[in-house]
């Protein structure tokens, strides 16, 4: 087997981002999750990748603060000595219709989930350039580009992450860094869970499959923009929800 690569994963200890991390794991990556405040189920997680034969090192940071985001390239740098793999998946939602949206609500989502990817990747896109080597995925969502009524802020700055994504590809490969984007449709994690059922049946409706898709279908995804199997692709959003879009 060869050299094994290394995956940094913001938001990488809960949801969609942890499931990631796994998947990752298990396909000959170690490990950098970020977060931004810690939980107690980090050591278990810690376990279940050594378990897979992989190193898991977790490492601070905000995302949406730009000199944290600074050293926390630098620190998994140091401690890997490259970053193969970036995926951008750390994101908040704060829903209210645009009558009763804040400034503030606006502002938070966009500075997370738009901002923060600019943050990240600025740092870590001139060690790629030097390696001339390097994958970037970005997880926007189906909303990004179908829209969503209560959603303004979360739907901008997913909409954002996929110009942003095909800006950069088209930017970097000449440099052989790829840059792809995953819009996941419902996905089963904390941040639908607080969906009542009422909402939950509408959704389902909408969705082909009828059912929300779970952490693990989108982890298989990124897997794949993330391997070697997917040499020939960049700028590109695959979409995995369901049928719905
Ligand atoms: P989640 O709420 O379970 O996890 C989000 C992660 O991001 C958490 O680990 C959280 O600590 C981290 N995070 C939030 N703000 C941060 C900050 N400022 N700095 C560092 N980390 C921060 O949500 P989930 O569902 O796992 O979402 C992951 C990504 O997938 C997000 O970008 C979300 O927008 C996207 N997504 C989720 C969908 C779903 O149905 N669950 C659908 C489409 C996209």
């Amino acid at each position: 087997m060869g050299e094994r690569k290394v995956a940094l994963i913001t938001g990488g200890t809960r949801g969609i981002g942890k499931e990631i991390a796994m998947e990752l794991a298990r396909n000959g990556f170690d490990i950098a999750a970020n977060y931004r405040t810690k939980t107690d189920d980090m050591d278990e997680m810690q376990k279940q990748i050594e378990t897979e034969g992989a190193r898991c090192f977790f490492v601070q940071a905000d995302v949406a603060n730009f000199d944290s985001c600074k050293q926390m390239v630098e620190t998994v740098e140091k401690e890997f000595g490259k970053i193969d793999v970036l995926v951008n998946n750390a994101g908040i939602t704060k829903d209210g219709l645009i009558m009763r949206m804040k400034q503030e609500d606006f502002e938070a989502v966009i500075d997370v989930n738009l901002v923060g990817t600019f943050n990240v990747t600025k740092h870590a896109i001139p060690y790629m350039m030097k390696r001339h080597s390097g994958r970037i995925i970005n997880i926007s969502s189906v909303v990004g580009i179908a829209g969503n009524a209560g959603q303004t802020n979360y739907s901008a700055s997913k909409a954002g992450i996929i110009g942003f994504t095909k800006s950069l590809a088209k930017e970097v490969a000449s440099r052989n860094i790829l840059v792809n984007a995953v819009a996941p449709g419902f996905i089963d994690t904390d941040m639908t869970k607080v969906l009542s059922d009422n909402v939950k049946e509408g959704i389902y409706a909408q969705i082909p499959l009828k059912r929300m898709g779970s952490s693990n279908e989108v982890a298989k995804v990124v897997k794949f923009l993330a391997g070697e199997d997917s040499t020939y692709i960049t700028g590109q959003v695959l979409n995995v929800d369901g049928g719905m879009i």
